[in-house]
């Protein structure tokens, strides 16, 4: 059997609902926590199959059977380990890791490199505290800096001049090289990081793998990252997250904030689950890494346009990951001003509120597709159903893809079509509805938005007020729309019949009588009962 990392089956079972997988075989009906079919594995006729999505754990009570999600495909289909591993990859669209085992070779690359990146970030601590430094000291103590917290972050400076290629003269090029602290240029070795105030970038287990330098006489770029190495990835690492990991345990949440200071400054100031991406671009490999404690994230951005683009692009990517009980927010730094500013200049409780005050995701989808769509015009709203419908399909717990697929139908209705307040003047007077029917409609329009829709214009014309709530209906959707087109022909009688009784009254006051007019009336009256008729036929049998 194949060996593979720990990490990628749990990347697996995070990724995939065992009940997505175990519904493609059977059925599952939920009841209370758990979900409930007949065990694929005996015959039975009542289900005694269990399925805990939460622990990703199933059970029969029947015959004991009981495993997750790799043991069930395995099971299920009959084929080993390394194929259901394929298999379960496959489905969650993510690529197999090769195992290999590491080599002699390789293990000690990984070692010099750790001891480089160690050795330089206490070469950069030192030189922060002497006058070289002096004015990278100054600048990162007026950010509100203390000495304790530079030591816990392991900040430092990096000079000017190529101290790295000096100060590692007894060590092979391209191990330094490999770490991407030094370069080859055409006059020799040089420095990437010069006169840089100097953030470390810890992996998961507090080693070093690579470095944010921040200028510091205003030059552009502001901050450059040591560019992807063997043992760093830039898309696969989270600034501050190995100092936020219990916390993000403990508080059951994870903050995500725009830059690396505003991560430091929130650790340190009441919100110690917060991490932030490196550099602007946020990845599916950050949300699944932070989706392996839990699915709880407040995004934190910028309340500009460019943090309002970088807020959808992040709920794009972390739709994948919901789940019924998934808490996304995202919240908004307003003025221009980010995290760490909110924090020094108004302090921990003005941050609070604003991450207390974040939107939930499907409120904040909702908000950006009212925004960005001229819903107020057919054309808008059909590309707007278009995209919330594409993001709607990028979730993956299918329960939970129909509860916010039928919350979206009722906003639609209730939001985007103004018809239930708009005017209609029938040019005939028809008789008054009575309560009952009145009410019956209120209840139908409620229970089904798809009913309401398709018979928009019928209801308008009613003049009936839809804004209070009233109880749904408990006729079934057939009915409930049988009802209506018995209704509306009923009506539509009425009205032909109120035209003729027009066109009598009018010829008995000596007007012009067009017998034509009347035949056809009489023709339409006919039709329409016959209709109603075959209708209440069809409802009795
Ligand atoms: N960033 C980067 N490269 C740049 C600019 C920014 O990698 N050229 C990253 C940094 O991690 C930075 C984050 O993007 O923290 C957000 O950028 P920005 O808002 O411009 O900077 P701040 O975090 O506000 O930086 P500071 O507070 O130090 O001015
Ligand atoms: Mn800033």
């Amino acid at each position: 059997m194949a060996k593979y990392d720990n990490s990628f089956t749990d990347e697996l079972r995070q990724r995939l609902s065992l009940v997505d997988v175990i519904s493609r075989r059977i059925q599952l009906t939920k009841k209370g926590q758990n979900y409930w079919g007949c065990c694929p594995f005996h015959n039975e006729k009542t289900p005694s199959f269990s399925v805990n999505e939460e622990k990703g754990f199933y059970h029969c009570f029947g015959c004991g059977e009981h495993g997750d999600i790799i043991s069930f495909t395995m099971k299920s289909e009959n084929i080993d380990f390394k194929e259901a591993i394929k298999e379960l990859a496959d489905m969650a669209g993510i690529k197999m890791p090769e195992y290999k085992v590491k080599s002699k070779a390789q293990i000690e690359a990984e070692e010099n490199y750790f001891q480089i990146t160690e050795k330089a970030t206490q070469i950069y601590q030192d030189l922060l505290y002497q006058d070289i430094g002096k004015h990278a000291l100054e600048y990162i103590k007026n950010r509100g800096f203390s000495d304790d917290m530079i030591k816990k972050y392991r900040i430092g400076y990096a000079p000017k001049n190529n101290i790295i290629s000096a100060r590692f003269n007894n060590i092979k090029i391209d191990k330094l090289t490999a770490t991407g602290l030094v370069r080859i240029g055409d006059y020799g070795p040089y420095d990437f990081f010069r006169d840089k105030l100097m953030f470390p970038i810890f992996n998961a287990h507090g080693q070093i793998v690579a470095f944010s330098g921040r200028s510091l006489d205003g030059s552009e770029p502001k901050y450059i990252n040591t560019t992807d190495t063997e043992l760093f990835h830039k898309r696969q690492t989270i600034f501050g997250f190995n100092f936020a990991r219990d916390a993000i345990h403990k508080n059951n949440r994870s903050i995500i904030v725009e830059g690396q200071i505003d991560a430091i400054q929130m650790q340190m100031h009441g919100f110690p689950e917060t991490v932030a991406p490196l550099g602007t671009a946020l990845t599916e490999d950050h949300i699944a890494i932070l989706c392996k404690s839990n699915r709880n994230i407040v995004f934190c951005f910028d309340g500009d346009n460019a943090g309002q683009k970088a807020a959808i692009r992040a709920c794009t990517l972390v739709l994948p990951f919901l789940r019924e009980n998934s808490e996304v927010k995202f919240a908004f730094v307003t003025g221009g001003k980010d995290p760490d500013e909110i924090l020094k200049n108004q302090g921990e409780s003005a941050m609070r509120k604003i991450i207390d005050n974040a939107t939930p995701l499907i409120d904040f989808l909702w908000e950006s597709v009212n925004k960005n769509y001229l819903v107020n015009t057919p054309g808008g709203r059909t590309s707007a159903e278009k995209y919330l419908k594409d993001c709607i399909s990028k979730i993956q717990d299918k329960i939970f893809q129909n509860e916010i697929n039928e919350e979206y139908n009722s906003r639609k209705f209730n939001q985007w079509h103004k018809w239930k307040k708009q005017e209609y003047k029938p040019d005939v007077k028809l008789p008054d509805i009575d309560v009952m029917t009145i009410n019956l409609i209120k209840s139908i329009v409620q229970t089904y938005p798809e009913i309401t829709e398709k018979y928009i214009d019928f209801l308008t014309s009613l003049n009936i007020s839809f804004d209070d709530n009233v109880q749904k209906t408990s006729l079934d959707l057939e009915n409930a729309e049988k009802f209506i087109v018995s209704f509306k022909l009923q009506r539509y009688t009425q009205k032909l019949e109120s035209e003729k009784q027009q066109l009598l009254k009018n010829a008995l006051n000596g007007e012009k009588y067009d017998s034509e007019l009347l035949e056809d009336l009489n023709k339409k009256i006919e039709e329409s009962n016959r209709k109603l008729e075959m209708l209440l036929d069809m409802n009795n049998k």
